[in-house]
């Protein structure tokens, strides 16, 4: 019979037995769910004693319509909220800046101050909900409205949980969504592990991503050695900002994707929280085990969504979110399936999360932990990814690390051929694309896009115009100098930001501060 290849490029055999497992030591190999080296989950009980958090990514036009959104989405049962932001925000700019125009509440919220963040959160209870926020580059920022919009509410920052993503290097590889140059932006994200650490102890202060490389063409073992290599980049440059692994580790957590290809993705999974516990014990020497826990959010692949026969997605986004839940991820976002064609409808998104609700109520795979533990085919696979993995990274290390791998535009070839090979199998046919290149219908039933207002570009200005006509003008200005000599030392600089955004410096106007003192990041040219 012949034999496959994985999405990683391993081979696959169509028959794996007892010989494949020849000397397996399971209690070596595998571990206890919720002990070392974490291979069948983080927790001893994983969903039997919690299901994963349902944590549907949303966020578009201004803090009141998405505010709407989180509202329903909380009503219809979902666990935890993921802010999405727009570009301007995710940039920098305030809407009002000439960059923005355009892109205002398009592709997510826009958020320029502290009175955006009420809005955006006006009735949410803070202090039981976990908020995941999508922001990197301006991430502090963004941590900072909230923890001032929780203290308007009399919630103390220490009661605060939720995630900032806050990965810059991944953004330099994929996504572009960075300010800085790597250096002044490993120092902010060393500045927001030290801040959290002391004033927002339940805080995940990272989710370093592989996610966003995988939609940009990444393998499976690409995308974990890419991440992995990235986190281990943040843990060096903490640890050179003198802080203590343990102290910062526990509170790192990861972002992957879930590919449709259901038995790869279960392996990846397990062989990264294999890989991360091992490197945290005995390359950084840490000892608390919540250190060498890989804890993990997943999407499912957007990239994988058809335009065609939309309604087929609904299908690929059930079997890409039961690979993640049969390979133990902490919170889950299932695509809606017109997002191949615009922002979710409220009915799309509806849907999506009833396809988590699903698998969690109504399929036997929360009943017990790591079904696939001691499979020929899914054990094999583990450590074929595993071995692959390590390999890669290597490779990045023999190129000075992460930084410097990423200076070189290493990462980014790799990914861009990779989408380049699966490009040409789907031109060619190799790789059936169900609806798109076989299985194919004429045009499709109708079907109404959701639409963001452009008038939402003036209100936002003259929402700007009113904050700065209301606020103290020169205790801004005070304390944006302050942020700007900050900058330019080695103090966190978290501390100056708080007292800027207090007085209600617009995240524009904070980024600007750092851009006046740090620049803009532009990347040379690689080939
Ligand atoms: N036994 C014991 N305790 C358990 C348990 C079990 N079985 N299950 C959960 N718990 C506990 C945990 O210890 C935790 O307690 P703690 O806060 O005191 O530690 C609590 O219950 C919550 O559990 P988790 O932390 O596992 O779950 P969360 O959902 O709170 O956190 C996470 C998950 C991965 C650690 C976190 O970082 C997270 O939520 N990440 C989400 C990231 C996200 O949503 N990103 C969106 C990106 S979209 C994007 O990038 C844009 C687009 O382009 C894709």
């Amino acid at each position: 019979m012949p034999e496959a290849t994985t999405e990683s490029g391993l081979p696959m055999k169509a028959v794996y037995g007892p010989q494949d497992l020849e000397g397996f030591d399971p209690s070596a190999r595998l571990g206890e769910p919720g002990s070392y080296p974490f291979t069948r989950g983080v927790y001893p009980s994983m969903y039997t004693g919690r299901p994963w958090t349902m944590r549907q990514y949303a966020g578009f036009g201004t803090a009141a319509e998405s505010n709407a959104r989180y509202k329903e989405l909380v009503a219809n049962g979902t666990g935890g909220l993921s802010v999405a932001f727009d570009l301007p925000t995710q940039m920098g700019y305030d809407s009002d800046h000439p960059l923005a125009a355009g892109e205002v509440g398009k592709v997510g919220v826009a958020i320029d101050s502290l009175d955006d963040m009420l809005v955006l959160f006006d009735g949410l209870p803070l202090d039981e909900v976990s908020t995941s926020m999508t922001i990197n580059a301006p991430a502090s920022t963004l941590l900072l409205l909230y923890q001032l919009a929780a203290e308007h509410n009399g919630i103390a920052a220490d009661r605060l949980t939720g995630t900032i993503q806050n990965d810059v290097l991944k953004e330099y590889i994929a996504r572009g969504t960075y300010i800085y140059p790597p250096a002044e932006s490993l120092r902010l994200i060393s500045d927001i592990f030290a801040y959290c650490h002391a004033e927002i102890p339940r805080w995940n202060t990272i989710s370093i991503s592989g996610y966003h490389m995988a939609e940009a063409g990444a393998t499976p073992v690409q995308e974990v050695a890419f991440t992995l290599a990235n986190a281990k980049a943040y843990v060096q440059a903490a640890i050179e900002a003198g802080l203590r692994v343990d102290d910062i580790a526990p509170r790192l957590s990861f972002f992957f994707v879930a590919r449709t290809t259901l038995l790869e993705e279960v392996a990846k999974f397990r062989a990264a929280r294999r890989i991360w516990a091992r490197m945290m014990k005995e390359e950084f020497g840490a000892q608390d085990p919540r250190s060498m826990m890989l804890r993990f959010h997943t999407q499912t692949a957007g990239v994988q969504l058809t335009a065609q026969q939309p309604e087929v997605n609904l299908v690929r986004v059930a079997v890409q979110g039961l690979a993640a839940v049969l390979g133990g991820t902490q919170s889950l976002h299932t695509n809606s399936f017109d997002e191949a064609i615009a922002l979710p409808t409220a009915k799309a998104a509806r849907l999506a999360l009833r396809t988590q609700q699903v698998l969690a109520h109504e399929t036997d795979v929360t009943r017990t932990v790591d079904p696939f533990a001691g499979s020929y085919v899914v054990e094999s696979m583990t450590d074929d990814i595993e071995g692959a993995v390590e390999a890669l990274m290597a490779a990045v290390d023999e190129r000075g690390g992460a930084v410097s791998a990423i200076e070189q535009g290493f990462q980014k070839s790799e990914i861009e051929r990779s989408a380049y090979d699966v490009a040409l199998q789907i031109d060619a046919g190799e790789r059936v694309i169900v609806g798109q290149n076989r299985f194919t219908v004429e045009a499709d039933e109708h079907y109404e896009p959701l639409r963001v207002d452009p008038a939402i570009e003036a209100a936002q200005a003259e929402r700007l115009e009113r904050l700065r006509a209301d606020r103290d003008g020169d205790a801004v200005e005070r304390a944006l100098a302050t942020l700007r000599d900050a900058a330019g030392g080695t103090d966190n600089l978290l501390y100056p930001m708080l007292e800027a955004l207090r007085a209600r410096a617009t995240g524009g106007e904070v980024a600007d501060a750092l851009r006046d003192v740090w620049g803009r990041y532009v990347p040379r040219e690689t080939f």
